[in-house]
């Protein structure tokens, strides 16, 4: 949709250029005859040039978006409403792309774990990605030097970093979260509360104090002008003469420089007591030699934060929403903390985290829920047969895979949109990786079993995020620290829908919450 808004914005100014008086009758009537005839070819394009052995396709009548706007209203009907009519795998057209979505545990198998011959994740993100983070890394690069630079950034999120990050969290969201405290409480954003508390913990963990100091002043805006480049639209239209693509394009350099000056710094002050993930990527050679430049280091610390904060913010924001939906909730996680702990005002530390099994439960029960990312997408570059098919998926056709569409699925979990965190007790969970374990080069992920996994929302295979730890134990150290703080309630608008026309789902704004100080 999003895309859509910009584009219609993008013909009315050119419009207004036609749209002289004197010109009108013969535009019009243009403007008519053209329609018809490309409503035509539509149609008779999708009746004609049907390929017997291909999945079937979604019929749709707008010229080139195609189903775009269907699909973007909302995912999950879409995708129910086509599966009932062709099954588990079938195409569909959205700005002169073809999708071909698998549904199912064999399909979330399919795509997280197709073989790199047959599909290309970065043939379908490179338009988005590579300007923001700049080449050399993550999809602008062969794929195993890839899977290298995700064993770079493992290394950078050991036990040992956490247990210096947990505290440096909990000062984070206490300070961020005192500006809330008055006698009676009041009503407030949550949305923008935790995706600027989520970048300065970010910041003061993974990016580096450095970063922290100046993140109000200039490296706010930086980030902002990324993230206007992070758009579906950049997906799409990678060649369109907007200015957020300019703004976009100076601050990756800006940014970029900014990370390579501070490892400058720190070389030359001989500094090496740092254990933030700047510190591990400073330092790292390929395999077969080749340096990992400090450029590329700078690169991929972009990466990693266009990868953790919508991703990280709207997480904690459902997370927030669901506990002030169930208030019985938070009690218990007080409880909990107390039985762990032996009282809510001892500091938290990441050992007592991991021993908070409802508090991690309620994290799982979130993205299980509302998982950020809601559609992977491969290139396929070889025509695939699906597995115990007919189906080939032509060459050029996009493979997606829907986690949600199997997380929020009757047949997995009994009432599946009620949250509820205690299922996990008795649920497998996603990284409890089972003998077939496979290792791409940064660590086992769970093989082709746990790809079969109906909770997915860290996806699978060689493309599995590697951000998951540090994901857990920011939501967790944040949602432990706020409702020692605060008790929440929804206010009269209950919780809101998704809004699936984002790069990553968020709730639809406004979001607020009452809430009362605990002391
Ligand atoms: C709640 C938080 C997060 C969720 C739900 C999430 C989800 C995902 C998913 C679904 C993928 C797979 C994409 C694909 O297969 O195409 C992925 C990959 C990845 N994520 Fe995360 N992520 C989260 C947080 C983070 C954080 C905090 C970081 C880094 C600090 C991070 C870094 C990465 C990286 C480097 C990849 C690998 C991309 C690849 O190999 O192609 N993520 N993430
Ligand atoms: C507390 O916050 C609420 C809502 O934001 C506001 O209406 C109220 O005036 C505040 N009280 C004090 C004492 O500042
Ligand atoms: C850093 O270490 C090098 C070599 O050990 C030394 O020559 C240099 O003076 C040190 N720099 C600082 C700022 O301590
Ligand atoms: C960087 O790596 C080299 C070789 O592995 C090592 O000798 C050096 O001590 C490392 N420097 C830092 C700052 O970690
Ligand atoms: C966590 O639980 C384990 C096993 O029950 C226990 O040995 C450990 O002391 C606990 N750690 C903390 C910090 O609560």
């Amino acid at each position: 949709m999003a895309v859509i808004v910009q584009l219609v914005q993008g013909i009315q100014g050119l419009a207004g250029k036609l749209l002289d008086p004197s010109n009108f009758g013969s535009i019009i009537t243009t403007t008519l005859l053209a329609l018809v005839i490309l409503l035509v070819v539509t149609q008779l394009q999708q009746v004609l040039f049907k390929d017997k052995n291909a999945p079937p396709e979604v019929h749709y009548w707008i010229p080139y978006l195609g189903s775009a706007i269907d699909f973007s209203l909302n995912p999950i009907e879409f995708y129910a409403k086509n599966r009932a009519k062709y099954g588990d795998v079938f195409t569909y057209t959205m700005v002169g792309r073809k999708f071909t979505v698998c549904l199912g545990v064999e399909g979330n198998n399919f795509v997280f774990n197709a073989k790199l011959a047959d599909v290309s994740a970065e043939e379908s993100y490179k338009p988005l990605t590579t300007p923001v983070f700049g080449k050399g890394v993550v999809y602008d690069c062969p794929n195993h030097m890839l899977m290298e630079q995700k064993r770079f950034v493992k290394w950078g999120m050991s036990n040992d970093a956490f247990r210096a990050y947990v505290p440096q969290i909990v000062e984070e969201t206490e300070d961020y979260f005192k500006r809330w405290n008055n006698e009676t409480g009041g009503r407030a954003d949550v949305f923008t509360a935790m995706a600027e508390l989520i970048i300065n913990t970010a910041s003061r963990t993974l990016m580096g104090p450095e970063i922290r100091a100046i993140m109000d002043e200039s490296v706010a805006q930086l980030y902002h002008d990324l993230d206007d480049g992070f758009q579906p639209i950049n997906m799409f239209f990678e060649w369109l003469p907007l200015p957020s693509y300019a703004r976009r394009d100076s601050a990756h350099v800006k940014m970029r420089n900014i990370f390579m000056k501070v490892i400058e710094q720190r070389r030359a002050n001989n500094e090496t007591h740092h254990t933030d993930m700047l510190q591990s990527l400073m330092n790292q050679t390929y395999k077969d030699g080749t340096p990992f430049t400090d450029k590329d280091a700078g690169h991929l610390m972009i990466a990693l934060l266009m990868a953790g904060q919508h991703t990280s913010s709207t997480s904690a924001t459902w997370g927030l929403l669901y506990l002030a939906q169930n208030p019985e909730l938070i009690e218990r996680l007080l409880e909990e903390q107390k039985d762990v702990l032996g009282s809510v005002d001892a500091p938290l530390t990441f050992d007592a985290l991991k021993n908070m099994t409802l508090l991690d439960n309620v994290v799982r029960e979130t993205l299980r829920l509302r998982p950020p990312i809601i559609m992977i997408l491969r290139k396929v570059v070889r025509p695939v047969v699906f597995p115990g098919s007919n189906y080939v998926i032509p060459k050029g056709n996009y493979v997606a895979a829907s986690p949600l569409a199997t997380q929020v699925d009757e047949q997995y979990f009994k009432d599946a949109m009620k949250f509820n965190p205690d299922r996990w007790d008795s649920l497998k969970k996603e990284e409890d990786i089972g003998d077939d374990g496979i290792d791409f080069g940064f660590g086992k992920v769970a093989g082709a079993g746990g790809a079969r996994n109906p909770s997915l929302p860290f996806g699978a295979g060689r493309h599995r995020c590697i951000g998951e730890p540090f994901a857990y134990v920011q939501i967790k150290t944040i949602l432990a620290t706020f409702v020692r703080m605060y008790d929440i309630r929804l206010t009269e608008k209950g919780l809101p829908e998704p809004d699936f026309t984002k790069m990553f789902v968020q709730p639809k704004l406004p979001v607020e919450i009452d809430y009362k100080p605990r002391k």
